[in-house]
């Protein structure tokens, strides 16, 4: 099966190729300089001529609290961008993986989120996002999966575990949030499931996320729990409880944004990984540990 996928330089993007090389998938993935997805003529010509029968988004302007200065790059990019794809996966008779984020939430509700709850973005970042969400389930309707995931760390990209990893050796002290709440995403696991996807006729939203709640400060304790030995004899960083107020980032996040995991549970069969295993699986891929 011939898929597209968009965003193939970026971290979910280099597990993703990864994962389908295993699997019968012939995967064309062609980097920003070959397609823009901003340019939408372009976009449309390069899905009509290679006739995928699926295309994965997963490109987007990710720079979240850039985004509150650049907030029209956010918007052509997350927004009208995705609506390109769209319209040209219409045009081609392509269905759309296309992969969005918790922010479109403000995360008040205090417990993990459904699919249908409310959405109210607080950032640039998560407006654009939502955005770009409506923009394909208009194009496509059904023929569009919108796969919400978020905290996502892989082998390749900036993320929350590889930056503990080098600042646990390098400062005497960490102050990290303990007032916000995620669902810490392997983007291995994320990875195989959105090929599981690429199988089956499945639309809508589906919140994509490994399974579990935890602040950022008792995942970055998890983090140095796991990673500790690797580092031999070197004095680890002191983590310290700090606020979200306190850090005080130019983009507001959400407060409480783990997901409700019960319609991808059914969709795929299975339950996805807690948390906890997706860290030790990829701390194990990236060496820190051993199996
Ligand atoms: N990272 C997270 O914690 C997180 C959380 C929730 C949701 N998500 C979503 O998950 C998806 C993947 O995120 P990620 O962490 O893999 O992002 P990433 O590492 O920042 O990669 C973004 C990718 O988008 C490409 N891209 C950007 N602008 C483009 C354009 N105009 N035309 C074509 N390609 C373009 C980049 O290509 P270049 O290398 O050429 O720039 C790169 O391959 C995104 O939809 C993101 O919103 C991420």
């Amino acid at each position: 099966m011939k898929i597209l996928l968009f965003g193939g330089s970026g971290q979910l993007g280099f597990d993703i190729k990864k994962r389908a090389r295993d699997l019968d998938f012939e995967v064309v993935s062609p980097v920003t300089a070959e397609v823009d997805i901003t340019e939408r003529e372009a976009v449309k010509r390069f899905v009509a001529t290679l006739k995928p029968a699926v295309v994965i988004n997963s490109a987007a302007y990710t720079a979240v609290d850039k985004a509150e200065h650049e907030a029209d790059t956010a918007m052509l990019v997350n927004r009208d961008a995705a609506g390109f794809v769209a319209e040209a996966c219409a045009a081609a008779k392509a269905r759309l993986i296309h992969i969005s984020t918790d922010y479109v939430f403000d995360g008040s509700l205090g417990r993990p989120l459904k699919e249908t709850d409310p959405t109210n973005p607080l950032s640039v970042y998560g407006r654009s996002k939502l955005e770009g969400e409506q923009r394909v389930l208009e194009a496509l309707g059904d023929r569009a999966l919108v796969l919400r995931t978020q905290a996502l760390y892989g082998q390749r990209g900036v993320n929350f575990v590889q930056s503990m990893l080098k600042l646990f050796p390098e400062r005497p002290e960490l102050r990290i949030v303990d007032d916000q709440w995620v669902s810490p995403t392997w983007a291995g696991w994320l990875a195989e499931a959105i090929l599981d996807f690429v199988r089956m006729p499945v639309g809508g939203i589906v919140h994509a996320s490994c399974h579990g709640t935890v602040s950022w400060f008792d995942f970055a304790s998890e983090i140095q729990e796991l990673s500790g030995r690797s580092f031999g004899d070197k004095p680890l960083a002191r983590l310290e409880r700090t606020t979200a107020k306190e850090l005080n980032r130019p983009a507001k996040r959400p407060t409480y944004s783990a997901f409700d995991t019960t319609l991808i549970s059914s969709l795929l069969g299975r339950a996805p990984l807690p948390w906890q295993e997706g860290l030790k699986r990829h701390l194990a891929e990236i060496g820190v540990i051993t199996d």
